[in-house]
């Protein structure tokens, strides 16, 4: 088990991170423009700028390189990811070589893309000593994010970006974004299906889904804003099992828009049995992670019991964002 301590708290801001997240509530309906609840977790993609690209264009290395995480839709991900950024920043023709360290496991709904585009965009803004706002980084990230699967709510980028727990909702007049403080901590575990998916191929289905039953989908993508809002008063309350309720119920949800997979429900039957208030998948699902809550002493063997299972699991707490602010 690797204990990771939740949010920004280890992590020096100075450096050029994106953070990856763990979606609480609200996944998949958030990109139809429902609320979701998610929040940072202190596993990071950190960039730096090592000199100058051989090559003419912005060069990425530590990611593509990857050979387990390639994949058709992902290929080339770094390449037209740092065209991109190289554009936008308007350093196309300065080219530079980026080395990325990627903490976080990747295709496993953590939300690793949106936290490589960030860390690279702030390696970039720091070395040609550019003014660019978190806003702006956090904008770029989700252009990025548009390259990685077409139709992005913008929860990814924001949190990878601002490392807060926030309350989301998109919006074409402008996202809804809040920052959310618990009076306790929550522990957490995540596990690890050790299925490599695809957020791609997860909001595609629900998509096809949806254009055949949009009724039916737009009532349970209701339904889910309603569990994320009764959700958001056991967060802010510190009511760990209302909280586990309402993620139970999420995930059957979930299930419902056939976004979950026999490996997920598997992981979360086995948090469950072991004593989590509730288990549900996060991210995009289809495979990836799940996350599940218990009361602190009875956390350490949730994690125990998943880890002796053979799942890779991480222990994190959701912590209160305390006084600071979500943007400057
Ligand atoms: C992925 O972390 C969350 C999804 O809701 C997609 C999105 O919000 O862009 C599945």
């Amino acid at each position: 088990i690797d204990i990771m301590p939740l949010g920004p708290a280890s992590v020096d801001l100075g450096q050029n991170v994106g953070y990856g997240k763990i979606i609480l509530l609200g996944e998949h309906s958030v990109v139809y423009g429902r609320h979701a609840i998610a929040a940072p977790l202190s596993l990071v993609i950190r960039a730096d700028v090592t000199g100058p690209a051989h090559t003419s264009e912005l060069t990425i290395t530590g990611w593509d390189s990857d050979p387990a995480a390639h994949n058709p839709a992902g290929a080339q991900l770094a390449e037209r990811v740092a065209k991109l950024i190289a554009q936008r920043l308007g350093v196309g023709d300065l080219p530079v070589h980026v080395d990325v360290v990627p903490e976080l496991p990747r295709a496993s709904g953590l939300g690793a893309s949106a936290a490589l585009a960030v860390a690279v965009i702030r390696a970039i803004v720091h070395h040609f000593g550019l003014s660019v706002s978190d806003e702006a980084i956090s904008q770029l990230a989700f252009e990025c994010e548009g390259l990685v699967h077409g139709t992005p709510s913008g929860i990814d980028n924001t949190v990878a970006t601002f490392g807060r727990m926030i309350l989301f909702r998109r919006s074409d007049a402008g996202n809804e974004i809040r920052d959310i403080s618990t009076p306790v901590s929550i522990p957490v575990v995540v596990g690890l299906t050790g299925v490599r998916s695809l957020t791609a191929d997860t909001v595609g289905r629900v998509h096809a889904g949806w254009q055949k039953n949009p009724q039916h989908y737009e009532a349970i993508f209701d339904e889910i804003d309603g569990l994320v809002m009764t959700g958001l008063d056991a967060l802010t309350r510190g009511d760990l099992s209302a909280l586990g309720e309402v993620m139970n119920l999420n995930h059957g949800l979930l299930n419902a828009l056939q976004v979950s997979s026999p490996e997920l429900e598997a992981v979360i039957d086995l948090a469950r049995r072991s004593g989590a208030l509730g288990a549900k998948l996060t991210g995009g699902g289809g495979g990836g992670a799940m996350i599940a809550i218990a009361e602190p002493d009875r956390i350490h063997s949730v994690a125990n019991t998943l880890d002796v299972a053979g799942y890779q699991t991480y222990l994190t707490e959701i912590r209160t964002n305390g006084n600071g602010k979500l943007a400057p």
